[in-house]
């Protein structure tokens, strides 16, 4: 927005300043100012600090005022894993699964990711759009002012072109920012199973023909893998990603969520900006992301929605001196929530991080995951105007209620994109 405004009367002001990645004991320090304001003008952090000395400042007494009245202010949530793109819910599966299917009976019975698979390439641009924006609202309502979004349920030219299209769009459309990922490696899809070289063929689409329209579009910034029993192998998840780095395309992978494949460690081999999921790693997996930059971005919401009893271990990962970051993983298969805090709810009970290094995985280390942390993730003189207002007046009651929505204003770039009254 243009102009100034002044966000004053913070019981607690989350900064998170400090710029950088997150770990081991500075995942816990948020930076708070007691009786905080900032100070905004066209979009850009001016001035943050105690309300005395913020309000003193002479733009400041110019400036439009938002009195947030003894609420906490932290930066906007950077969910920096989602499935933003997809045309039905999985309702059906839901019963099946809370009947005792796994998540990979279902798939080997032509459900899971091939069912939205179908749908998605069924649908029409608009009814996709349409659903996208009706996410999008809902994940400002919690919070939320960046998604980094996959495609990944089209798996042909078309298709992945018309989701990764969406994103470009929707980027204009709407306030939140999107970060584009490229998911064709989801898993192989139909027309290619069950023949001889399906797999491999199906590769070779990937990398020689959809790979460079992709690049020729700019229509994303990284390149993602499912690798996993029933998806991607380890040889042929490593020869995709290696192939979107020489196409500009960083690596992210989808890693050691059902069965351990090695791809934590292909992850930090090959740069990887982060490896997510992470349930089954071993102690090497561990150390190798201890002493790396790849962020280990866990996603508590996908054990949560599958009823499974093993989630990833944060507690050794943290203490490991890993870069760990929480995402809703927002997908129809196995986390359909947008919820940042209740994904901060389940970190605390399930994941046993606190509060502290909770709010920190969600902000900062989620930009850092995304290489966005110059500009976002923690409210700094500089930084964009992100931020959240909780109608809580302790930080850790934001994790503390679950399945309500103490969220009362969410604003991106200085203008207000979500207000609850
Ligand atoms: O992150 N694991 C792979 N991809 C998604 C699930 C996608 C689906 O089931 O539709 C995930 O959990
Ligand atoms: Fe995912």
């Amino acid at each position: 927005m243009s102009g100034s405004l002044l966000i004053t009367g913070a019981s607690q002001l989350l900064t998170l300043r400090g710029r950088g990645a997150r770990r081991g004991d500075s995942l816990s320090e948020l930076g708070i100012v007691n009786e905080g304001a900032l100070l905004l003008r066209d979009g850009v952090i001016i001035a943050v600090g105690a309300r005395a000395k913020v309000e003193r400042l002479p733009e400041a007494k110019r400036a439009e005022k938002i009195d947030v009245d003894g609420r906490v202010v932290l930066p906007g949530f950077v969910d920096s894993h989602t499935h933003l793109v997809h045309a039905a819910s999985r309702a059906e599966e839901y019963e099946l699964k809370i009947a005792g299917a796994s998540y990979e009976e279902i798939a080997r019975k032509g459900g899971g990711i091939l069912n939205s698979v179908q749908k998605l390439r069924a649908a029409t641009e608009e009814a996709l759009r349409v659903r996208a924006l009706g996410a999008l609202a809902q994940f400002a309502a919690y919070g939320t002012t960046t998604i980094e979004a996959k495609s990944g349920y089209g798996l042909n030219l078309a298709s992945e072109l018309k989701i990764l299209g969406l994103h470009r769009s929707l980027a204009t459309r709407q306030p939140i920012e999107i970060v584009s990922t490229f998911l064709g490696a989801h898993v192989v899809p139909a027309e290619y199973r069950g023949k001889a070289d399906g797999t491999e063929r199906y590769i070779r689409l990937l990398v020689d023909r959809i790979m460079p329209e992709v690049v020729a579009g700019r229509l994303a910034e990284f390149c993602d893998v499912f690798c996993d029993r029933g998806a991607f192998s380890l040889t042929q998840s490593r020869g995709i990603l290696q192939a979107g780095v020489k196409y500009g395309l960083a690596p992210r992978i989808h890693a050691e969520q059902l069965s351990r494949t090695g791809a934590a460690q292909l992850a930090v081999k090959l740069g990887a900006a982060s490896c997510d999921h992470l349930e089954q790693v071993n102690s090497p997996d561990i150390r190798a992301l201890g002493k790396s930059n790849t962020v280990a971005t866990l996603l508590p919401g996908c054990d949560f929605h599958l009823g499974l009893k093993k989630y990833a271990p944060a507690r050794a990962l943290i203490e490991a001196g890993a870069i760990v970051a929480l995402a809703t993983d927002y997908n129809p298969g196995t986390s359909p929530t947008p919820s940042m805090p209740m994904i901060l709810s389940l970190a605390c009970t399930q994941l046993r991080m606190t509060p502290e290094e909770a709010i920190t995985a969600a902000t900062i280390n989620g930009a850092y995951a995304l290489r966005l942390e110059a500009t976002i993730g923690s409210l700094e003189a500089g930084k964009q105007a992100d931020l959240a207002v909780f109608d809580v007046a302790d930080y850790r009651e934001i994790p503390y209620y679950f399945g309500v929505n103490n969220c009362s204003i969410t604003l991106k770039r200085g203008q207000i994109i979500y207000a609850s009254e």
